[in-house]
């Protein structure tokens, strides 16, 4: 059991790649939160995996733009489970848009969710972890860290915030024995791809050299690496699950 004894909080727990790695954890052993916004599905799968590994599984509604909530995460994670040993920082939003047709409320709300976020769960994640003087953070960036994509402003820019603010997470909390990473996704099949059409699809699944999309569990495998004691000697990286996307064209 790699993940043994852990507890671990997944931000956007209730669907696509948190689910995976909700599940993923649960199988290895780890207590698990799964931390989502109150409409979502997170109260229903945190039940029914709770009946699969008793005990084991809880839902704590949260919004990952309201700090308070964000606090109020760790605090009910601490006084039910005891510690909080690994985040994924995983919640996130997609947006398409031209743009010079994107509004400021478009534009912020990207940006308050997908790098906001990820900083409010940071830093509440530092403060319990520094008090333990151990702790894994991993934060979902993307391949869109790294590479532009027509249509995509906002979601960019706050994925290329999170690869950086990553390595200076890392470096800051590297001497109180905390690691932060962050993982690098291409194309996965989940419902944040809803919104696009076959042929868009097709041509972005033909920028992967494997020529398909990742599934969710393969990115919960890189999470799982992260967040466990395998990984003790990386910290401040980027870790591509892009099936070769960012490798170059062939
Ligand atoms: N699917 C992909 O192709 C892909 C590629 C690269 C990166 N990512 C990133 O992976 C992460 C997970 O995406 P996914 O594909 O599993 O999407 P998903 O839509 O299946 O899951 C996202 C989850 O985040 C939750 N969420 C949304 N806003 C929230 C908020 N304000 N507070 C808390 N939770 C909130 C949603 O309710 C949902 O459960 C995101 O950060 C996304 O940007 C996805």
């Amino acid at each position: 059991m790699r993940m043994e004894g852990k507890v671990v909080i997944v931000t956007g727990g209730a669907s696509g790649i948190g689910l995976a790695s909700v599940e993923r954890c649960l199988a290895e052993g780890a207590r698990v939160v799964i931390a989502d916004i109150e409409a979502s599905d997170g109260a229903e799968r945190a039940a029914e995996l709770d009946v699969r590994y008793p005990g084991r599984c809880r839902f704590e509604a949260c919004d990952v733009t309201d700090t308070a909530q964000v606090d109020r995460l760790f605090e009910e994670t601490l006084a039910a489970f005891g510690s909080v040993d690994a985040v994924f920082n995983n919640a996130g939003i997609g947006g398409i848009a031209p743009s010079d047709e994107l509004s400021d409320e478009e534009y912020l709300k990207v940006i308050d969710i997908n790098l906001n976020g990820v900083f409010r769960v940071a830093r509440a994640a530092l403060r319990v972890m520094y008090r333990q003087g151990q702790g894994s953070i991993v934060n979902c960036a993307s391949i869109l860290g790294v590479f532009g994509q027509s249509q995509t402003a906002a979601y960019t820019a706050a994925k290329g915030g999170v690869v950086n603010l990553t390595r200076t997470l890392a470096i800051e909390a590297a001497p109180k024995g905390v690691r932060v990473n962050a993982i690098g996704p291409g194309y996965i099949d989940t419902p944040l791809l809803a919104a696009l059409d076959d042929e868009l699809l097709q041509g972005l699944i033909d920028l992967h050299p494997l020529a398909r999309l990742g599934r969710p569990e393969e990115v919960a495998n890189a999470f799982l690496f992260l967040a466990s004691d395998e990984a003790s000697f990386v910290t401040g990286t980027h870790l591509m699950v892009d099936g070769g996307f960012t490798a170059g064209k062939s």
